[in-house]
């Protein structure tokens, strides 16, 4: 799977990929991802990406023609199965769009910034919107790194064991249970005797029963769905 991220400040997307299961993806060849500066798109002397907003108001907006020549110069090397653009007004990332675009082989990510890009780049070459969330960033980069690291390790062959994204949170509309690891007893704290019975049916049903405890506390919301789902 490949991503190509198109950015006004592509320094800040240097390390996020580079650590870790990413890196490791990359490594493996199942993950690409190239960043590009949207000033090498842009023109004149001060290759300017963004200018006031027609109407007044405060901020500026990014222009049409750098961006148009980034995604159509990339557009020609090769097909994008989505044109994602980063933004809050998009529809909110959660596991289930996580999952569906892991299945794709190109993605090409635009980084919104300032009061956002001209609205004609939205209706011509946008196929996506996403929020990471209902708060506002000050780029769209950090959502970018979000995305392509939730959708990264989801890619099959990345995590080292294959089952182990099926038990991660959400995954199944449960939040995961608590987890343990030694030593055993810890300032009086002990792990639940069941996670050392060596017993995996017991502990399997343990953890379910955490799981649904967990998520019917804390995420009431997904708990109902998950009861939907399950009757
Ligand atoms: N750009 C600014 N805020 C954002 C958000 N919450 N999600 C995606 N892109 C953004």
């Amino acid at each position: 799977m490949r991503f190509d991220i198109l950015s006004v400040l592509p320094e800040l997307l240097e390390s996020p990929f580079n650590h870790s299961i990413l890196k490791r993806a990359q490594q493996k060849g199942l993950l690409e991802v190239h960043v590009h500066g949207l000033r090498e798109y842009a023109t004149g002397k001060h290759r300017q990406v963004d200018d006031y907003a027609f109407g007044g108001g405060a901020g500026m907006v990014m222009k049409v023609e750098p961006i148009a020549a980034g995604i159509e110069d990339l557009q020609k090397q090769r097909s994008y199965d989505e044109v994602i653009y980063t933004s809050p007004d998009g529809v909110r990332l959660d596991q289930a769009l996580c999952n569906q675009l892991s299945l794709r082989q190109n993605i090409l990510l635009l980084c919104g910034h300032y009061k956002g890009v001209d609205e004609r780049i939205r209706e011509k070459y946008v196929t996506l919107e996403v929020s990471i969330g209902d708060y506002v960033l000050s780029g769209g980069e950090l959502a970018a790194a979000v995305l392509v690291d939730a959708v990264g390790r989801l890619i099959p062959g990345v995590l080292n064991d294959e089952t182990s994204a099926l038990f991660d949170s959400f995954q199944d509309d449960l939040l995961a249970p608590p987890v343990y690891t030694r030593p055993a007893e810890w300032r009086g704290l002990k792990v639940p005797d069941i996670l050392l019975s060596g017993n995996d049916k017991w502990i399997d049903a343990w953890r379910l029963e955490q799981s649904l405890e967990r998520t019917r506390i804390r995420r009431p919301d997904l708990y109902e769905k998950y009861l939907k789902g399950h009757v």
